[in-house]
């Protein structure tokens, strides 16, 4: 066995297609230049050995110990990957160095995981795909952690491209890229951490997917992917008179008004049109709001500040209650959003903002294992007062 491999695996953004995945729906994801990188190496026989940069004391498993619930806190999520790979492992050191954000909704358990496994693939010479890796590190997390994720941030951290978004079909799992040519169009995505704090987001999220399941169960489909918009009214009439009726309208008009709306900014990216992407992006915050329900105050004035602004559009971005805004900015616009978005914050007592700004970058891909710090290009940090750079 080789000394060690290393990979770094990127956090994402998503840049609309909110809670489609796990209703088999569409998503169009990027990856960003914050990631993890992980070195797994041979360790003394029988032991599995979890390292972070970001954790003061490292957690020691022994391989036969290795069982969904046998594994607390962060180290569940490499060991989770371990067990998820199915194989006889041999003592094993797992190093872990991560900038993604954490608690931000930008996927920071995607980035640990897709590397991990990507690097215990390369040591190990098991010869899984990019595509078989995503199925692992999804296992690790649904498996393993427990957390009930729907595939999203996996696809975009394993096989996300420079420059494009990344259209997929949570069904089928066929990913296309698409040009997101942020540049030649002089746009800027400006992602706003809200920093605020996350409340309940796990049992809500759950609470999600219960109902959606609960919808489609009602109308006889496999998946709420099924319904379409001309199918809409008929659909909500059905479910109207159930218990909790009210609910399952507004959660199943948000699943298939959100995945027309993926398709919609797919065909205007496909057709050059970037800007007009921004309404659409808008749309999608509002039927966060008022529909799904999994936006906060924090949030929604950081996107009426940023519209207010001059940007094209502004959306929550993930998982919801709290995380990160985007907003297509011109490029000449962004210190004004950058400002108003910390001055609305302000006026409103919430938690300060942390803004950046991103663009596609590669998903996972092999790093020099003696590199002392990744090579990565983290975006340029923005505060109320500077400017932002898109460096
Ligand atoms: C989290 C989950 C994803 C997806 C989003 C919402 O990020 O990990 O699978 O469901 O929320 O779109």
């Amino acid at each position: 066995m080789r000394e060690s491999a290393s990979w770094l695996a990127p956090g994402r953004v998503n840049l609309i297609g909110e809670h489609t995945d796990y209703n088999d729906g569409f998503v169009l994801p990027l990856a960003i230049e914050f990631g993890c990188r992980a070195t797994v190496s041979p360790g003394p026989d029988g032991l599995l050995r979890f390292v972070s940069a970001q954790e003061s004391e490292p957690v020691e498993v022994p391989v036969e110990g290795l069982a969904p619930d046998g594994v607390q806190g962060w180290a569940a999520y490499p060991a989770g990957v371990l067990w998820a790979l199915g194989v006889d492992l041999p003592g094993l050191t797992v190093t872990v160095d991560s900038d993604v954000p954490l608690g931000a909704g930008l996927s920071s358990s995607a980035a640990l995981t897709c590397s991990v496994a990507a690097a215990a693939n390369d040591l190990l010479e098991l010869g899984l795909s990019p595509r078989e890796l995503v199925a692992v590190a999804r296992k690790a997390e649904n498996g393993f952690v427990g957390a009930p994720t729907g595939g999203m941030d996996q696809l975009a951290s394993m096989l996300g491209e420079a420059g494009s978004v990344l259209f997929c079909d949570m069904r089928s799992l066929d990913v296309r890229p698409v040009r997101f040519a942020l540049d030649d169009a002089g746009l800027a995505l400006l992602v706003v951490d809200s920093n605020a704090p996350h409340r309940h987001a796990d049992g809500e999220y759950a609470a999600r997917r219960k109902a959606c399941e609960q919808a489609a169960s009602v109308l006889g489909v496999s998946a709420l992917r099924d319904v379409t918009l001309d199918g809409l009214d008929e659909a909500l009439a059905k479910l109207a008179p159930e218990p909790d009726g009210d609910v399952l309208v507004k959660r199943a008009r948000h699943i298939v008004t959100e995945n027309a709306r993926v398709t919609d900014v797919v065909a205007r990216l496909d057709a050059g049109q970037i800007r007009e992407i921004g309404p659409l992006l808008t749309a999608s915050h509002a039927s966060m709001r008022e529909d799904f329900e999994i936006t906060v105050p924090e949030v929604d004035v950081l996107v009426e500040a940023l519209l207010a602004a001059g940007a094209h559009g502004a959306r929550m971005t993930g998982g919801g209650f709290g995380g990160c805004v985007i907003a297509l900015v011109d490029n000449d616009a962004v210190a004004a959003a950058v400002r108003a978005a910390a001055d609305a914050a302000a006026a409103h007592g919430f938690a300060a903002p942390r803004t950046f700004v991103t663009a596609p970058a590669a998903g996972a891909h092999a790093v020099d294992p003696s590199g002392a710090e990744p090579p990565r290009q983290p975006p340029v940090d923005t505060n109320a007062s500077g400017a932002p750079d898109a460096g």
